[in-house]
């Protein structure tokens, strides 16, 4: 069920003043946020303008660190914004925006079911998942077991199911960490639908979100993301899917050094944190803020600049694959960076990527204790620049799709260099430590309708001019949260339940 309807999110929270060394961090975060590594080439003519992002208290005078919590600029117009229908639920309303009732968590129960047990099929030769099967993954009386699927069920394939009683997995506008890059109902986008799609693997069913669970497995312990911006969406999306269990004062931002972000949760002791390297290796790039963006050069054989950040986390996930997309070939440095050396040679995209990857999978091999730390690896999250992939002539890349691809008569080509997913998987499959390579990309390919495309804000939001030449400025990399990346926690989670 849906209303329309407009409700103001952060009332009460723009205004407070704030300790100005606070603000000094805020801008700190602020610069953070807004680099800018998209690779489309034209996306390098924004223009420079700034967005406001304000602070509100979140103020731990427990901690050591410097707390700041991120608030997103205020709704300039809500009337488009569309609520689902919670006013019949049991729970207490949330006392403030930001402690979100979660859809999905602790919303109302399920009113619409029967799409969910479509695809169950009951004489599979696969193994039968130890549970749940469709049929209990709403069972009330289950919440306090972690199910999850057998280890064997291939959870990677399967089809997106319209389900909006469980997904979204948090609002929009409760939660207040989301940057406005990916805030696309702040940034004006009129549809909702992209929010409300479940993965549901084709043998099994994933355990249904559980931010207490997760936390439970973060006791003591830090999650870290690795890698380019799409790690960062999906960072994002991790600290709203929990936030809405933690009490506004017991959880906070901080930064270390200029390349790692950490939320904290302080009751758990627990952190989940992102940490900046677009090519895991070193390179010209490294600076969050201020970087090269068509004058990528990379040192693939050296990783300690940023590894050294790595060490003793608990849970790692990495990626690597938007900044290698702009050229056929990568610039590799003759010399070091550190000795001011700019000679490069210029070596096949597959070769460098499979250089960056021996050393990465080196370091892991030395550094990693598999009893302390359980690694992943993001496969390749793909582009929708080209919506001839998906049989639309009158398209304009990924704008203005609102569904899922659902053709899948023949197997769907967006673009993605398979021979990088390829090296990767390969790489994973030869360590020596156990790596989770999650295969997040064919499952993402049928997102066309998951995009930021216009409706996203990097250095300000888009212009008018800006929003009518979504040729140019659509951007069909990142994605919209709530959203897709929501869907990659959700099989990270499952993982990380899974295991004992
Ligand atoms: C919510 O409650 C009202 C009154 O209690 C009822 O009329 C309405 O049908 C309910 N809506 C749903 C979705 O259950
Ligand atoms: C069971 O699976 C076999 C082989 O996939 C298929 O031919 C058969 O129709 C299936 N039976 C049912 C009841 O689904
Ligand atoms: C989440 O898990 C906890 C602990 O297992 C349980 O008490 C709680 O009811 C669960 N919440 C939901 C919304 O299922
Ligand atoms: C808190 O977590 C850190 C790791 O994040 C761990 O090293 C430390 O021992 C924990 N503290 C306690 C009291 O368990
Ligand atoms: C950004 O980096 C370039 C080269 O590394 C440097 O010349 C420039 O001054 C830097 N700009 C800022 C604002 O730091
Ligand atoms: C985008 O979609 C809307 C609604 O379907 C339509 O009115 C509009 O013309 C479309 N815009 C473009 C540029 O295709
Ligand atoms: C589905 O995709 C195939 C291959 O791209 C195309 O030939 C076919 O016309 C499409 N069908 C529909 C209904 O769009």
């Amino acid at each position: 069920m849906q209303m329309l309807g407009g409700r103001s999110s952060s009332e009460g929270l723009a205004n407070l003043p704030v300790p100005s060394s606070t603000v000094v961090i805020l801008l700190l975060l602020l610069g953070f946020f807004m680099y800018d590594e998209e690779y489309v080439k034209s996306i390098a003519k924004f223009p420079l303008s700034s967005t406001s992002l304000s602070l509100s208290s979140t103020r731990s005078k427990t901690h050591g660190a410097t707390p700041v919590g991120l608030q997103g600029e205020p709704p300039t117009n809500n009337n488009h914004l569309v609520h689902q229908q919670t006013s019949n639920t049991t729970e207490q309303k949330p006392s403030s925006p930001d402690v979100a009732t979660a859809v999905g968590l602790q919303g109302e129960p399920p009113t619409n079911n029967n799409h969910l047990v479509h695809q169950q099929t009951s004489n599979t030769t696969e193994q039968k998942p130890s549970s749940p099967d469709v049929a209990s993954y709403h069972d009330e009386n289950e919440q306090l077991k972690v199910e999850s699927p057998h280890e064997k069920c291939d959870i990677f394939t399967g089809e997106w199911v319209l389900d909006d009683a469980t997904h979204p997995l948090y609002k929009e506008d409760e939660c207040k960490f989301l940057s406005s890059q990916v805030t696309c109902l702040r940034n004006g986008r009129k549809d909702s639908l992209y929010q409300k799609w479940r993965w549901q693997p084709s043998h099994c069913s994933l355990p249904k979100f559980n931010a207490t669970q997760l936390l439970e497995k973060l006791r003591n312990k830090r999650l870290m993301y690795v890698g380019d911006s799409l790690n960062r969406n999906q960072w994002e999306s991790m600290v709203c899917m929990v936030q809405s269990v933690i009490p506004p004062d017991r959880r906070f931002m901080s930064m270390s050094g200029s390349s790692l972000v950490i939320f904290h949760v302080m009751d758990y002791n627990a952190t989940i944190e992102y940490y900046w390297a677009p090519f895991l290796v070193e390179s010209n790039s490294d600076n969050p803020r201020n970087h090269s963006l068509t004058n990528r050069i990379i040192k693939p054989g050296s990783i300690d600049k940023h590894a050294q950040y790595w060490k003793g986390v608990n849970f790692l996930i990495f990626n690597t694959y938007a900044w290698w997309m702009n050229s056929k070939t990568t610039k590799v440095l003759r010399g070091s960076f550190h000795e001011g050396s700019t000679t490069y040679d210029k070596i096949g995209r597959t070769t460098a990527y499979k250089r960056v990857l021996r050393t990465w999978a080196k370091w892991i091999e030395k550094n990693v204790d598999p009893s302390q730390t359980t690694v992943f690896f993001n496969s390749m999250s793909p582009v929708h620049g080209r919506s001839m992939d998906w049989n639309n002539p009158r398209g304009i890349k990924c704008f203005n799709e609102t569904k899922p691809i659902s053709n899948i008569s023949t197997p769907l080509n967006v673009g993605t260099d398979r021979r990088l997913f390829a090296a990767a998987r390969k790489t994973m499959q030869r360590m020596k430590i156990p790596v989770d390579f999650m295969d997040i990309t064919t499952l993402s390919e049928y997102r066309k309708d998951a995009h930021t495309s216009l409706y996203t804000a990097r250095k300000g939001k888009f212009t008018q001019k800006q929003m009518a030449n979504p040729a140019l400025y659509a951007d069909c990399t990142h994605w919209c949260l709530p959203g897709l990346p929501d869907t990659w926690n959700e099989l990270i989670f499952t993982r990380i339940v899974s295991r004992p």
